[in-house]
């Protein structure tokens, strides 16, 4: 994870370099530091915690020059502290880092055992060193001694340096970690992704794996990993250059749950022809009817809205699905067919393991797809088709909008899957679709519970532990919803089939423990409800979410319970993902913890 950015700039560049990193803070924000070169000299500031704190550091102390790195950093190695934060340096050299590098510790050794002295506990300290070594004990130029530094270090990582003496040079490398080059007019720009870039310029040439590049103001200089100059082409980026706001709510989280209808609307409108009810995908997609198996993967919350597809395309489709972990997924031996496709969902589009899993699916000569909410991030660029979702930024560290629009592409495309193979008629098609038109009214419905929601959630945040359960397409939603209230409320809490709870976790139930019963009025509904009085006959406190006839049916003695409209029973989990999200933020804000940004979290994933 940690965001990248650099400028080599014609003014002062440390205040564009401190609001590039603002767009970076969803990748990391537990320490920040910027460095720059001034009349030849190398200096930084750098402060533990959020990016605020190197901000009031900058005001006491400015930092002037116009060539400059900056970062924000998500910890791998070594605590959040000043000393452990980037940029990393020796008299001669200035290294910001992403990624992790593998052989550090042998690395370090050597550099030891030369004479270096080290100062932090990182892996990224060897860069600068190691560069510092060629430059001083080889007489290497900087390009020279960068390469041969980069040539040394296994892992997944994206570089950049500046160098002492050196007013007109930026050097870096991607292995694993995205970075994007951005031109300006007599500019040049260097960030973890092109939104970093937006407000300096929207032509962005990306770096391909291995690539390292010589940037000046002049233009840039790219070479592959065996130092062949090669050409990759400028693009012109669709990232906005606004901030996004919170409009008016407390937390970007917030925002982002209220933005569902819409955003939901969005999504549906790029896959439904809503005159003839019917599916339109994107030129390129699967052909489905040759299709023999379909590989699904992701994580997180977004690996569990391919859990709860995986029931769309067995029911409409009867096409045989997986779903694994991504981090996962490539150590097994997965019995990929010739015919087969793999699916990848990624809100960033930059997620590490799932761009690791999709490398390896490719491999092994699967058509890759991705359902996908940053067209320009590195997963969609590596799949051959891609299925977009119309979220817009997602900056809550928490997924949600995003997970309700990968859950409308998900059934689009097990929809569209199910007519190719003959399973679905235009008939059964008309009426899903009918059913999904609805979901944006059903989702402002839903929100409407958030007065009731709030309340609950006081006594929420008083339990230490919670469990979820559900069945059918509600068991992966109670995965999520125990995944969402953990990392932002940081109570314990876990997801399960509601079928399991007999088979162990019941014995955790007593009055302390709140059971959250997701419960459509569904075909499961009946069997939901029995699992829940058997816990309630054991002391357990049951909130159960149901529309008002389930509610009605379900009996005495629950706890409490959030009404839900009524949806269409497959659908569902779009629509239960509201009072899932609510509780979460609710539990969290009268917790008092940092909804936006919970400890040890980052929004882009880029370490596997
Ligand atoms: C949870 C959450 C994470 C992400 C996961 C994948 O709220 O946001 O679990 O879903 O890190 O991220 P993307 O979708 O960017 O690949």
């Amino acid at each position: 994870m940690c965001g990248i950015i650099g400028i080599l700039g014609k003014n002062d560049v440390a205040p564009s370099i401190l609001a590039g990193l603002k767009r970076l803070e969803y990748r990391g924000y537990d320490s920040a530091g910027v460095a720059t070169v001034m009349t030849g000299q190398l200096d930084r500031r750098r402060a533990p915690g959020k990016l605020s704190a190197l901000e009031a550091v900058m005001e006491e102390r400015p930092l002037g020059g116009p060539t400059g790195i900056g970062h924000t950093r998500w910890a791998t190695h070594g605590a959040p502290t000043k000393t452990n934060a980037h940029p990393h340096a020796t008299e001669r050299v200035s290294v910001v880092h992403n990624g992790i590098i593998e052989n550090f510790a042998e690395l370090r050794q050597e550099l030891i055992d030369n004479g270096a002295v080290f100062e932090s506990e990182t892996d990224a300290e060897v860069c600068p060193q190691l560069i510092t070594h060629y430059l001083e004990t080889q007489n290497c130029a900087p390009a020279e001694a960068f390469h041969n530094a980069i040539k040394r270090m296994r892992g997944a990582f994206a570089f950049a340096a500046i160098f002492s003496g050196e007013d007109d040079l930026m050097i870096c490398a991607r292995k694993g970690s995205p970075l994007a080059i951005g031109h300006g007019d007599g500019e040049m720009y260097l960030g973890s992704d092109a939104y970093a870039l937006a407000p300096f310029t929207n032509r962005i040439t990306y770096l391909d794996e291995g690539d390292w590049a010589v940037i000046r103001r002049a233009g840039v200089d790219i070479f592959d990993n065996g130092g062949k100059k090669v050409l990759r082409p400028e693009t012109i980026s669709s990232a906005s250059a606004g901030i996004v706001e919170k409009d008016g709510h407390r937390h970007f989280m917030a925002k982002e749950i209220h933005e569902q209808p819409e955003v939901v609307a969005h999504t549906i409108s790029r896959y439904v022809d809503p005159v003839s009810k019917t599916i339109k995908l994107p030129d390129g997609a699967f052909d489905f009817a040759a299709l023999d198996r379909l590989t699904i993967s992701a994580c997180g919350t977004a690996f569990y809205a391919g859990q709860i597809s995986k029931y769309w395309f067995e029911r409409w489709a009867k096409l045989p699905v997986e779903v694994d972990i991504a981090s996962e997924l490539r150590y097994r031996d997965v019995p990929y067919t010739p015919n087969g496709g793999a699916l990848f969902i990624s809100q960033s589009g930059e997620t590490a393991d799932t761009l690791a899993a999709l490398r390896d699916a490719k491999s092994y000569g699967q058509k890759i797809a991705a359902v996908i909410n940053v067209p320009e991030s590195s997963i969609a660029r590596e799949s051959d088709i891609i299925f977009p979702i119309a979220a817009g930024p997602e900056v809550g560290v928490a997924s949600t909008k995003a997970f309700t629009c990968q859950l409308v592409a998900l059934a689009c495309i097990a929809i569209a899957a199910g007519r190719a193979r003959g399973i679905l008629t235009l008939q059964d098609e008309i009426e899903i679709v009918g059913a999904l038109l609805e979901t944006p009214r059903k989702l402002s419905e839903a929100l409407k519970a958030s007065g009731s929601i709030e309340k609950i959630a006081h006594d929420i945040a008083k339990a230490e532990d919670i469990l979820y359960i559900g069945r059918g397409v509600s068991y992966p939603l109670a995965m999520e919803g125990a995944l969402k209230l953990k990392e932002i409320s940081y109570i314990h809490a876990e997801g399960y089939a509601a079928g399991e709870l007999k088979h162990g976790p019941i014995a955790l139930i007593d009055e302390n423990l709140p059971v959250v019963v997701i419960a459509p009025l569904d075909a499961h509904f009946e069997k939901t409800v029995s699992n829940m009085q058997e816990l309630m006959a054991r002391g357990g406190k049951a909130l159960l979410m149901s529309c008002k006839k389930g509610l009605q049916q379900a009996g005495d003695g629950i706890w409490t319970s959030i009404e839900i409209p009524e949806t269409d029973n497959m659908l569902a989990p779009i629509v239960y993902a509201v009072p899932i999200q609510l509780l979460a933020y609710f539990t969290a804000t009268t917790k008092g913890t940092d909804v936006d940004q919970p400890r040890n979290l980052a929004k882009s994933v880029t370490v596997e």
